[in-house]
């Protein structure tokens, strides 16, 4: 055994000593492993904490849906959120050109339960509704009082319900009269105050075959109705519904006598028959094309006009009224809410102030004559070079009258396009119109919605 025993043993203590070597150096380096780890969880730690992102995350998707012809122009303030913002996606789903198709399809999104879309845009007549539905988030703790400041009074009362706020503006409207300055040089005339004048002016017009149509306006049944007539009715001294009272005024005399001046157009041949057919864009084509005198439309017509060749031609002012009265501009407007089912809030409120920067407001109005809400930009240099008649539009649209702001609205504008319609396309008188228009409305009212 002798030597064999002596080379057992000292393997056998080698075997031990390796065997004690790997316990020591397993444990090592399970401690060092431990105490990286530990290390390391710390410092993801402090990093969550101080709100680094510490593991990559997908960009949130914060969707709305708008009108296909913003969809286009909204396109390259979409790319250049999307480039600056790796945390946020916005996705803008396109809907119809037709202001009450969209607002019916955020109706039914929201009515089938969790809205698709974390963002609303929102036509100013349809805050009212939403917000007593509870659709809408309150935006009123996000935004000061001196920030609120920065807009028109309208399009921030247009944006409230029941003292809370669920709109901010993004892009305002007024409704006035554009008008050929050089045909009524060559009559020698000066633009109309009132609704006579434009009917005389528009005659003696079309009798010289200065041009083939004195008067375009929308009269198809659609929202562009109730916000045109509103102007109408306004500038004869009456009005639709006092949210106050409650009062309907469409069966009283200033009212009825609105709708035979409309009437009255058609009958003596100043506007053409089609205009009980036409929105904004078919009245702006007949003016563009120089087959109008006098057109009522929206700010945005005024840019494109410009670069056509009705360049340097034409002119914009308030809309008439009747001897005593005001020519009044309905207020319209579209801006921003934030669905109340939405999981990103202030993602989504990340969008609205992107879309509220001056800047972005300015680029905006450059790229398609859309009229900025903010204030300031009304006297911005650069952009009053470009258009001139940026300072003229703010005392308008300072001086407009507003859809009646209830939660019924998107109802009563239906009645008043139904009747409406009925006397313009003389199914029914004025009169008669009126009055059913102001007995189905009273109903409306009494029922609350
Ligand atoms: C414009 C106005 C909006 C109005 C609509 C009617 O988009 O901004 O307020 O309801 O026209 O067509």
């Amino acid at each position: 055994m002798g030597e064999w025993g002596g080379d057992i043993r000292s393997g056998l203590i080698m075997v031990y000593m390796s065997h004690i070597r790997f316990r020591i150096e397993g444990w090592l380096s399970h401690s060092r492993l431990w105490t990286y780890g530990v290390a390391i969880a710390f410092l993801c730690g402090i990093l969550i904490f101080l709100g680094f992102p510490v593991f990559p995350q997908p960009p949130v998707t914060v969707r709305v849906l708008i009108q296909a012809i913003d969809a286009t122009h909204w396109q390259p303030l979409v790319t250049q959120f999307n480039q600056t913002h790796s945390d946020i996606q916005l996705e803008v789903v396109k809907g119809p050109n037709n202001t009450n198709l969209v607002e019916d399809l955020y109706t039914s999104a929201f009515l089938l339960g969790d809205s698709p879309y974390d963002l609303v845009y929102m036509d100013i007549v349809w805050v009212q509704k939403f917000a007593a539905a509870r659709w809408l988030t309150d935006l009123s703790d996000r935004v000061t009082p001196e920030q609120l400041n920065v807009y028109l009074k309208g399009d921030i009362e247009g944006g409230r319900y029941q003292g809370k706020l669920y709109r901010i503006p993004f892009q305002t409207d007024g409704g006035m009269l554009y008008y050929r300055q050089d045909l009524l040089a060559q009559i020698g005339a000066t633009p109309p105050e009132t609704f006579a004048q434009l009917m005389a002016l528009s005659k003696i017009l079309q009798e010289q075959n200065l041009v083939a149509w004195g008067y375009v306006w929308q009269g198809k049944q659609y929202e562009g109705l109730s916000a045109m007539f509103t102007e109408i009715l306004a500038g004869h001294g009456g009005f639709w519904i006092d949210p106050d009272t409650q009062a309907v005024g469409l069966d009283q005399p200033q009212a009825i006598a609105a709708v035979e001046f409309l009437r009255d157009t058609l009958a003596e041949g100043i506007s053409p028959p089609g205009v009980t057919t036409y929105s904004e864009e078919e009245t702006r084509r007949l003016f563009q094309n120089g087959k109008a005198a006098f057109l009522r439309n929206w700010p945005y017509v005024y840019s494109l006009a410009s670069d056509s060749e009705l360049v340097g031609k034409f002119a914009i002012k308030p809309m008439m009224h009747t001897p005593g009265n005001k020519g009044g501009a309905c207020l319209g407007g579209w801006g921003l809410g934030i669905s109340k089912s939405s999981p990103h809030p202030d993602a989504a409120w990340q969008v609205i102030e992107y879309f509220n920067q001056p800047e972005v407001q300015r680029q905006y109005f450059q790229q398609t004559g859309y009229v900025p809400a903010r204030r300031s930009l009304f006297y911005d240099s650069q952009l009053i070079t470009q258009s001139n008649h940026l300072p003229r539009l703010l005392p308008v649209l300072d001086s407009s009258v507003l859809r009646p702001p209830i939660p019924q609205y998107a109802q009563a504008s239906d009645i008043l396009q139904r009747y409406l319609s009925a006397a313009l396309t003389g199914r029914e008188t004025p009169q008669r119109a009126m009055e059913l228009a102001a007995k189905e409305t009273r109903a409306l009212l009494l029922r609350g919605g």
